[in-house]
């Protein structure tokens, strides 16, 4: 792995801050952002065919399918110029997801061997303080259950899923932000280590 991280990826429970740390850690290694959940309520509120076919799924907090999101996100990557790298957050979300990822980083010709997946660990009372406060559009109580249970039936197996190709770390984002976003770059500096 070169210096700096190149392909990072943040995943997390809902409300784990995976968009909080995101845009810290594109800040810290000049990296673009991509956040799948921003990616799609900009296509939403653009109103084109594509945004009012993703609406009502993406508003009830429920997963859009692996082959959609996936076409979209790889679409944005592939704006990144080749020398650029990027973060993203929200995606993928299944082991599906993780595969088509694979695929299409390896169609864009990008360095599929440096990706690092950053997990964010937070309880899910915690999780669900932080999103009740935060009075976003679909962040509801019955909204927010559901997107707690398609985490643990869908998000959670990617973490071994994704492990035969890609380093995993594991980082308590049960702590204040800086405090969270430097555990991620130290943890990040055992990987570059470990390279
Ligand atoms: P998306 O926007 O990605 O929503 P999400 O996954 O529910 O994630 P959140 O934005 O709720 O949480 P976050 O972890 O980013 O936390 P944040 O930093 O905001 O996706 C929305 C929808 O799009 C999905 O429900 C789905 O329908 C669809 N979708 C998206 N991706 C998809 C995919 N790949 N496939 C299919 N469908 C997809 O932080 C949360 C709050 O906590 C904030 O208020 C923040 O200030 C606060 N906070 C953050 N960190 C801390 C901390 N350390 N201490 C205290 N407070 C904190």
């Amino acid at each position: 792995m070169s210096q700096t991280p190149r392909q990072l990826v943040v995943l997390g429970g809902q409300g784990s801050g995976k968009g909080t740390q995101a845009k810290r850690l594109a800040e810290r290694f000049d990296l673009e952002l991509i956040g799948a959940g921003d990616v799609l309520r900009r296509i939403i509120a653009a109103d084109t065919p594509l945004g009012r076919k993703i609406a009502p799924t993406v508003r009830a907090g429920k997963l859009l399918p692996d082959e959609v999101s996936s076409e979209i996100i790889a679409a944005r990557i592939g704006d990144v110029p080749a020398a650029s790298g990027f973060v993203l957050e929200g995606y993928p979300r299944s082991v599906k997801q993780s595969e088509l990822f694979r695929a299409n980083l390896e169609r864009l010709g990008r360095p599929v061997g440096s990706t690092v997946f950053i997990t964010l660990d937070v309880p899910r009372p915690v999780l669900k303080e932080r999103l009740l406060k935060r009075h976003r559009q679909d962040d509801t109580e019955e909204i927010i259950e559901e997107r707690f249970r398609l985490y643990d039936e869908k998000t959670k197996p990617i973490y071994d899923a994704v492990a035969a190709w890609a380093q995993v770390v594991h980082v308590d984002g049960n702590q204040p932000v800086p405090a969270v976003t430097a555990t991620i770059i130290n943890q990040l500096s055992d990987v570059k280590a470990q390279a």
